[in-house]
């Protein structure tokens, strides 16, 4: 199994910090940066994918602030994130919102990392798995070919936090959401990320848990030195 390493830049850099970063940047395949939308055009066409942190599910119109998958394509991205939980927490995605931002960007031709996870609340009331079905069923609904979706599982209280779940726990969970897509589509074996708090400490020991398709890296992604190490450890 190739695996994936893909970095979420979220809302940093400024433009003189965002062009350092972009000149340090080793390329690789199965490396995916995800910057903001603004300095997207700086990472297409090299020798690492590009993809966008979120993409609105018209392709255009009167849509103020948003950008669509229509556009992301043309412009050379070839990756979107749907479905962040900051984009959950913050700006009101919901599992129905991420259905059609879905739809249309694999229309577009655009592959999918799709992330979802539990709060904290719903760990502690052992909802996790009702949770995470609940997710792949609703944001999927209508989507028959997944070959272009790649889950991220990102439980919310790991993200940003440095506390992650233990080793089995995060087998456990990935096992779950593996029997998902076996059972809904047919035996897919569909590639699963590992996100929340990995950094070039503890890449290691994940890297180390069988089903585990590589990481989405929040935080370290904004240090080079950081985003090295984990895709040495994972892409070797
Ligand atoms: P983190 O973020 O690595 O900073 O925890 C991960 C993410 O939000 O994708």
């Amino acid at each position: 199994m190739e695996k994936i390493v893909a970095a979420n830049l979220k809302m940093n850099f400024t433009y003189d910090e965002v062009k350092e970063y972009v000149e340090k940047l080793d390329g690789s395949k199965n490396f995916i940066v995800c910057p903001p939308n603004i300095y997207l055009h700086m990472f297409v066409n090299k020798n690492y994918s590009c993809g966008s942190q979120d993409a609105y599910y018209e392709d255009k119109g009167a849509f103020t602030g948003e950008v669509s998958s229509l556009q992301l394509k043309s412009l050379g991205v070839n990756y979107t994130i749907l479905g962040h939980s900051e984009r959950r927490q913050l700006f009101g995605d919901t599992n129905c919102t991420v259905n059609k931002k879905v739809i249309s960007a694999l229309k577009n031709n655009l592959n999918v990392i799709l992330c979802i996870g539990e709060t904290k609340e719903e760990r502690d009331n052992n909802e996790t798995k009702d949770v995470l079905k609940e997710q792949i069923e609703n944001c999927l609904k209508n989507v028959s070919n997944v070959e272009k979706i790649i889950i991220a599982y990102e439980p919310i209280w790991s993200i940003g936090t440095g506390v992650i779940p233990t080793n089995d726990e995060i087998k456990e969970t990935i096992d779950y959401i593996k029997d998902i897509f076996n059972s809904l589509y047919n035996n897919h074996d569909v590639k699963v990320l590992y996100g929340g708090s990995v950094n070039e400490k503890n890449i290691d020991s994940i890297n180390s848990i069988e089903n585990v398709s590589g990481v989405l890296v929040g935080g370290a992604s904004l240090d080079i030195d950081k985003i090295n190490k984990i895709k040495g450890v994972v892409l070797k």
